[in-house]
């Protein structure tokens, strides 16, 4: 019996692509649903190019209410039945009732070695801090912004000409080789931190 994962993205979807195109063949987790909450997300055309079921609730629609809005999302996840949540480029901060739902089951991936850098703008602080490296963090979600158990860790170096984008490209490079092996490892019940250089 496959581990059910659903994928929450915000954007365009390169992660969530790279998790599609690894849940194949023995590896024990399968894709059951891509959602956002932006129905113009790019990311919603990939997965149905992938075969995969989409979904989309617009957070625009509930004005602020967050709680309202985590309602209909959290009832639109369960018709899929996830065992498995993947925040991929996910840009909504969900409440800790919601994080709670889904306590040991959701998966986040943050482009910084956390604990440094948490929210937003990751790259452009790394670069002013004079950081020589960089990369990206796999960890659980709990109701604290970007700072639940860390599942995997991938570091890059820091170029001396690198801007914000020239790094953020290659941390993205990176998040598409820890992203899957992560998932593969948590999905077989292996909570060992993974750890890429
Ligand atoms: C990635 O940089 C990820 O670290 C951040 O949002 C971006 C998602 O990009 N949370 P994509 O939508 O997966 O291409």
């Amino acid at each position: 019996m496959s581990v059910r994962v659903a994928i929450l993205l915000s954007g365009g979807g390169s992660n969530m692509v790279r998790l599609v195109e690894s849940m194949t063949g023995d590896h024990p987790a399968r894709p059951v649903l891509v959602m956002s909450n932006d129905p113009a997300a790019g990311g919603l055309a990939r997965a149905t190019a992938l075969g995969v079921d989409t979904a989309a609730v617009d957070h625009r629609l509930f004005a602020g209410d967050r709680a309202a809005f985590e309602d209909v999302l959290h009832a639109r996840l369960m018709q899929a039945e996830p065992d498995l949540i993947c925040l991929a480029g996910f840009m909504r901060i969900l409440t800790g009732d919601f994080t709670a739902r889904w306590a040991g089951r959701m998966l986040n991936i943050h482009p910084s070695l956390l604990p440094k850098y948490r929210g937003l703008h990751t790259h452009a602080r790394a670069l002013e801090a004079g950081d020589t490296e960089a990369g990206c963090t796999v960890h659980e979600v709990t109701a604290d912004l970007d700072d639940g158990p860390i599942r995997g860790q991938a570091r890059v170096p820091v170029m001396p000409d690198d801007c914000a984008e020239s790094l953020a490209a290659r941390v993205l490079k990176a998040e598409h080789r820890l992203y899957p092996a992560v998932v593969r490892r948590f999905a077989g019940g292996d909570r060992t931190p993974l750890m890429l250089g």
